[in-house]
C-alpha cells in the first residue's frame, strides 16, 4: 500500500473512500445510521459503509496504542474491498498522533503472500494521510515514522522467510545488502573465524548443520558521533533443539529463533537511514541448532572467548551460547562502548512470566533499566523489567567446568539465561549492558493490534525510541 502525506482540503479530495477515526459517537455525520448499526466507539470496532463510502473505526484514547490500532483496523476493513484509493482527515493533527498514525498505516498494512501462489493486489491501493498544512515539522516525523516501519516491516519479512530459504549464509548477504543500500560496512566471518579466535561456543552450536554459521558485523560511523552503542543479535535461523531435540510441536515456529538477529540489522539500517549522531555497530551471530553425527551434546564442555568454560547440560539452551562469544566478540573489538544492548528469542519461561506481547529486560542498571522500559512503552513496545538476585545466580554454578548452560532450577528461567550471559559481559561494561528477551512478542501466533500472523519486528522501535531520545 501506498501511504502519502497531503496538504488539502478534505472535501476536495478525490478518493474512492474516507477513513473516518471516531472517540465519541455524537461527533459522527452518521451518527443516526451508526446508532442504528449499534456501533459503540469502543475497542476496536469497525464498520463500512459501502453507498457512503466511508469507514469508522473508533479509538478509544489518545495514545499511541489506540492510534496506531485504530488506523490498523480501518486499513485492514479497506484492504478487504476492492476501492482503491482512501483518505484520512488528519486536520487538526498533533506530532504525536502522526508518529502513531503513520507506523500504524505502514504496519497494519503490512502482509506477507511470499509463499503464496495467488498474490492479491493490495499493493496497488493507497492512503493519503490529509494534514492541513504541511509544515516541515510534520514532514519529518511522516519521514522517520517511515523508515521506522519500514525497519520493522523488513524485520517481518526475514523473520517469516522460511528455514530452507533463509540460513546463516542467507542472513550475512542480506546484511550485505542493507549496508550497501544505507551506505554502512558490512563484515561477515565463516566458522574458520570462529575456531581461530576461540569462540568455541558459538561454533559448537552450528556444528551438525549442513549451512555454515555467520559473524555478521555492520558498523555504521558518523563523523563526530556523540556515543558509541552496540546490538548484538541471536540469530538462530532454525532452533531444532539439537540433540536435546524439541517436542514436535515446540518446533514449529522455530524460524522465528533469527528474531533477535533480524531486528538488530533493520534497526541498524533504520539509524543509518535517520542519520542518528551516533556509532553504531550491529553483532548477528547467524547459526542453526540441528542434530547429526557431530552435533553437540549434553555433557559438552565448552570454551567461550573470553576463557570461561560451559558444560552444556541442554542443547536446546543454544542461544546463549551464540550471544556468549558475540558479546565477548563486541567488547573485545570495540572500544569505549556507552551501551551494549542483546536482543535474542532467549526463553520460553520469559513468554510464561510476562506473556506473550511484552519483551524482559534485564541487567544491572536501574536507571537504565528503567529508561529502556519507558523508551519500548513510547515507542508502541511492551516491555517490562525481571530483576537479577544472588540467589537465582548461584543456580547455573557447574560441579565440571564454570558455568552451566541451564539452571539447577526450573523455576525463574528467563532471569537465569540473563544471568548466564552476564558471565560474559566484561567489568567495564556491566552498568551499560542490556538483555531484551523478545521470545513472547517477536512472534505472532494468533493476530494482535496491529500484528498480523508472523514476525511482529520486536525490538526495533523500542531502540530507536531510546536512541532517539538519547538526542533530547
Ligand atoms: N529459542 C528457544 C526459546 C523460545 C521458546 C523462543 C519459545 C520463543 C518461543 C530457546 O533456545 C530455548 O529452547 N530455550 C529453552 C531453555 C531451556 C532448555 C533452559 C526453553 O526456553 O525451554
Ligand atoms: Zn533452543
Ligand atoms: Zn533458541
Amino acid at each position: 500500500m501506498k501511504i502519502r502525506l497531503i496538504e488539502k482540503s478534505i472535501k476536495k479530495i478525490k478518493t474512492d473512500i474516507e477513513i473516518i477515526l471516531l472517540n465519541d459517537i455524537d461527533d459522527a455525520e452518521d451518527r443516526k445510521l451508526l446508532e442504528n448499526l449499534d456501533f459503540k466507539a469502543v475497542d476496536e470496532s469497525c464498520v463500512l459503509l459501502g453507498d457512503l463510502k466511508k469507514i469508522y473505526v473508533a479509538y478509544e484514547d489518545e495514545s499511541y496504542d489506540s492510534f496506531a490500532i485504530a488506523i490498523a483496523t480501518g486499513i485492514k476493513k479497506f484492504q478487504s474491498t476492492n476501492f482503491t484509493s482512501a483518505k484520512l482527515n488528519l486536520v487538526d493533527c498533533k506530532n504525536e498522533q502522526l508518529k502513531a498514525i503513520v507506523e500504524g498505516s505502514f504496519l497494519g498494512a503490512y502482509t506477507f503472500d511470499n509463499y503464496k501462489s495467488k498474490k492479491d493486489n493490495k499493493n496497488k491501493q493507497e492512503l493519503n494521510i490529509v494534514v492541513k498544512e504541511k509544515t516541515k515539522e510534520l514532514e519529518a516525523i511522516f519521514e522517520s515514522s517511515k523508515i521506522i516501519s519500514k525497519a520493522v516491516n523488513k524485520t517481518r519479512d526475514m523473520v517469516n522467510t522460511a528455514p530452507a530459504d533463509f540460513y546463516p549464509a542467507v542472513m550475512a548477504d542480506l546484511a550485505k545488502e542493507l549496508a550497501l543500500d544505507c551506505g554502512i560496512d558490512c563484515k561477515v566471518y565463516g566458522e574458520r573465524y570462529l575456531e581461530k579466535n576461540d569462540m568455541n561456543a558459538m561454533h559448537s552450536v552450528g556444528i551438525a548443520s549442513i549451512h555454515e554459521s555467520k559473524l555478521i558485523h555492520l558498523t555504521y560511523k558518523p563523523a563526530n558521533a556523540k556515543k558509541k552503542i552496540v546490538l548484538v543479535g541471536k540469530g538462530l535461523t532454525y532452533d531444532s533443539g539439537g540433540l536435546s531435540l524439541k517436542p514436535a510441536d515446540y518446533m514449529v515456529t522455530m524460524k522465528s529463533d533469527k528474531s533477535g538477529g533480524c531486528a538488530v540489522l533493520s534497526t541498524l539500517w533504520a539509524i543509518a537511514k535517520l542519520g542518528l549522531p551516533y556509532e553504531v555497530h550491529g553483532i548477528v551471530g547467524a547459526v542453526e541448532n540441528m542434530i547429526g553425527g557431530d552435533a553437540y551434546k549434553p555433557d559438552d564442555i565448552l570454551r567461550a572467548k573470553n576463557g570461561k568454560t560451559i558444560e552444556v547440560r541442554n542443547t536446546d539452551a543454544e542461544g546463549r551460547l551464540v550471544l556468549a562469544d558475540c558479546l565477548c566478540y563486541a567488547q573485545d573489538e570495540i572500544e569505549d562502548i556507552d551501551y551494549i544492548f542483546d536482543y535474542a528469542t532467549l526463553t520460553g519461561a520469559c513468554v510464561v512470566g510476562v506473556g506473550q506481547y511484552t519483551t524482559g529486560i534485564m541487567g544491572n542498571n536501574e536507571i537504565l533499566k528503567r529508561n529502556a522500559v519507558l523508551a519500548a512503552l513510547k515507542s508502541g513496545e511492551y516491555a517490562t523489567t525481571l530483576d537479577f538476585n544472588r540467589f537465582l545466580k548461584k543456580t547455573i554454578k557447574s560441579e565440571i567446568a564454570d558455568i552451566s548452560n541451564i539452571a539447577s532450577t526450573r523455576y525463574g528461567g528467563a532471569i537465569t539465561a540473563g544471568l548466564f550471559l552476564d558471565n560474559f559481559v566484561y567489568e567495564e561494561n556491566k552498568e551499560k549492558w542490556i538483555h531484551f528477551d523478545i521470545a513472547g512478542p517477536a512472534f505472532v501466533e494468533k493476530a494482535w493490534g496491529y500484528n498480523p500472523y508472523g514476525g511482529s519486528g520486536a525490538g526495533v522501535r523500542m531502540t530507536i525510541g531510546f536512541l532517539q531520545n538519547l538526542n533530547k
